[in-house]
């Protein structure tokens, strides 16, 4: 009989050796004449499990890890393609609590089936939406995922319903679906994850949405420095076309949808939604004024609906389970889940996928255990490299873009960066304007120049030249980027710095005074 093992082709566990252990326990296997059958699924989103194989008996998938190639001959000997004990066996992932206490609905699937198997994606409720879909007129969809309460995921959280009805209403013998999968946020990886752990998911989103609107060709607009979700989306269209779930005859219903993958060349800025349509239009990435709002004129001048991976990700199940069955999950205007991924210095690093409404307290704690080095956790960034800088007083903050906001945070795409107390604050902030100055697209002055300027100042105040006036004058340069840019980069570019000012204001005062020439300037 046919004993069926998974190792994950996650990127995150290909860094840590899974290849390898794949490899050696096909090998072993066949040199002890042993039936395997080694699926590469996604990884269940514990990376300091990672390489993590999986062994399906009769009791349930049985865990072992972290697996080296030097265990798998050890692994042989126990009987672990029994579920024997070894000591690297975990059991059953569902009974760790970090992986039990999720609400997994986008990532129902991931770590779960092969990522190249169609057939699996069916058997695990896959297509159930998108048939769904197929009954129903436009309008009804966009009203489900209206009432679903579902916003983007991308970052500034604006409900997908209204982006949708604005699309199709707008007029247009061609409109398009583009998916935002340039995941440049710092700390994120939840897109990658989705794409490499269950492709066919985003797939059949962007086929619903295309219903939904109107729009017969999709884009999907990934980073390069992904080429593991390439080749998993690849993977995924061909067959999406092989069985007719893509192309002129959906599932046959007569419909059409085309899809395609374009490879970014790495600007940061091109995440930002009218850079990206420059860049899929073969120009370079810069910003565009709005309005015309791209679901009015989008990608060559049509009517385009652009979405994160996780937004387009989550709209399956809402057609499948219903717009309320979503909607009962979160709290506040923050409705349905959030892949939140712990990163930085963090003991148990990896994805947590929850309804909005826990506590960035129980994440950091509960879910990932505390600092990887043991220190006390002095700050996060939460959303990016344009999230503020969150001090512990903060910790209780429930996961709401609302309570965020609050607190001059923001919740983005989720992604968590942990720092212990030897962290430099002054420096992080430092960090966050050079970011801002190297990313800048140039297109408006307070982002392109004030950046560079902010860069400076910060560095006066860190030597203590002029301390209280350099001071000022980076609040003043903070409001002037703040009000007067075109777009969030230099807009919120502010929020980690000034957080870092508030909150950690010793740390600016630490260094000791450096001569003005090796500052360059006064
Ligand atoms: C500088 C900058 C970078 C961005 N990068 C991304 C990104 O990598 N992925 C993403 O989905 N959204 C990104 N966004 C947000 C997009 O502009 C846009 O809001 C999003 O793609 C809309 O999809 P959503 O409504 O599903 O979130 C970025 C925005 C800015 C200002
Ligand atoms: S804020 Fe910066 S990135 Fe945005 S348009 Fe202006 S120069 Fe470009």
């Amino acid at each position: 009989m046919t004993t069926t093992l998974y190792v994950s082709r996650d990127a995150s566990a290909l860094a840590v050796g899974a290849e390898r252990v794949a490899c050696a326990i096909t090998e072993r296997a066949a040199h002890t004449g042993m039936d395997v059958r080694v699926v590469r699924n996604g990884s269940r989103g514990m990376f300091w499990l990672e390489p993590l194989v999986e062994v399906a008996t009769p009791a349930g998938r049985i865990a072992y890890g972290p697996v080296q190639v030097k265990d798998v001959e050890g692994l042989f000997s126990a009987g672990f393609l029994q579920g024997a004990a070894h000591p690297t066996k975990l059991g059953k992932l569902e009974d760790i609590a970090y992986f039990r206490k999720q609400e997994r609905l986008t990532f129902a699937r991931v770590g779960i089936t092969d990522p190249r198997s169609i057939e699996d994606y069916r058997s695990h409720d896959g297509l159930l939406g998108l048939k769904r879909a197929l009954d129903m007129a436009p309008a009804d969809i966009v009203k489900a995922v209206t009432d679903s309460g579902l916003r983007g995921r991308g970052g500034a959280a604006f409900p997908a319903g209204i982006k949708w009805k604005t699309a199709l209403d707008a007029a247009g013998a061609q409109k398009y679906i583009v998916c935002n999968a340039d995941e440049g946020d710092s700390g994120t990886f939840s897109d990658r994850m989705l794409m490499e752990g269950d492709p066919f998911v985003l797939i059949e989103g962007m086929i619903i949405a295309g219903l939904a609107v109107g729009a017969t060709q999709g884009y999907i607009y990934l980073r390069c420095e992904y080429p593991h979700a390439h080749e998993a989306l690849k993977s995924a269209i061909a067959s999406a076309y092989a069985n007719r779930v893509l192309g002129n005859d959906i599932l046959g219903s007569g419909k059409r949808f085309d899809l395609d993958v374009r490879l970014g060349a790495g600007a940061y800025i091109c995440g930002e939604e009218t850079s990206l349509l420059d860049s899929l239009e073969g120009k370079r990435g810069q910003v565009r004024a709005k309005p015309p709002l791209p679901a009015i004129s989008g990608l060559f001048g049509k009517p385009t609906i652009i979405n994160n991976v996780i937004t387009l990700a989550s709209v399956p199940i809402i057609l499948d389970k219903g717009a309320q069955y979503y909607r009962d999950f979160g709290m506040g205007r923050s409705r349905g889940t959030l892949p939140l991924q712990l990163a930085g210095n963090i003991k148990h690093g990896g994805l947590v996928e929850k309804a909005f409404g826990l506590s960035l307290r129980e994440l950091l704690y509960d879910y990932g255990g505390g600092s990887a080095t043991g220190r006390p956790i002095r700050a996060v960034q939460v959303g990016g490299p344009l999230g503020a800088y969150l001090p512990e007083s903060q910790f209780d903050t429930p996961i709401d873009y609302e309570a965020f906001a609050a607190i001059k945070g923001m919740l983005g795409y989720g992604g968590i960066v942990v720092f212990d107390d030897s962290v430099d604050m002054a420096q992080q902030a430092r960090f966050a304007m050079e970011f801002c100055a190297i990313e800048s697209c140039g297109k408006c002055t307070p982002c392109r120049i004030g950046s560079t300027r902010g860069v400076e100042v910060i560095d006066r105040i860190i030597a203590d030249h002029s301390r209280a006036m350099n001071t000022t004058l980076l609040r003043d340069l903070c409001d002037t980027m703040v009000n007067g840019s075109l777009c969030a980069l230099g807009g919120l570019t502010p929020y980690p710095v000034l957080s870092a000012l508030e909150h950690f204001p010793e740390d600016f005062s630490r260094e000791a005074p450096l001569p003005l020439s090796a500052l360059g300037g006064g």
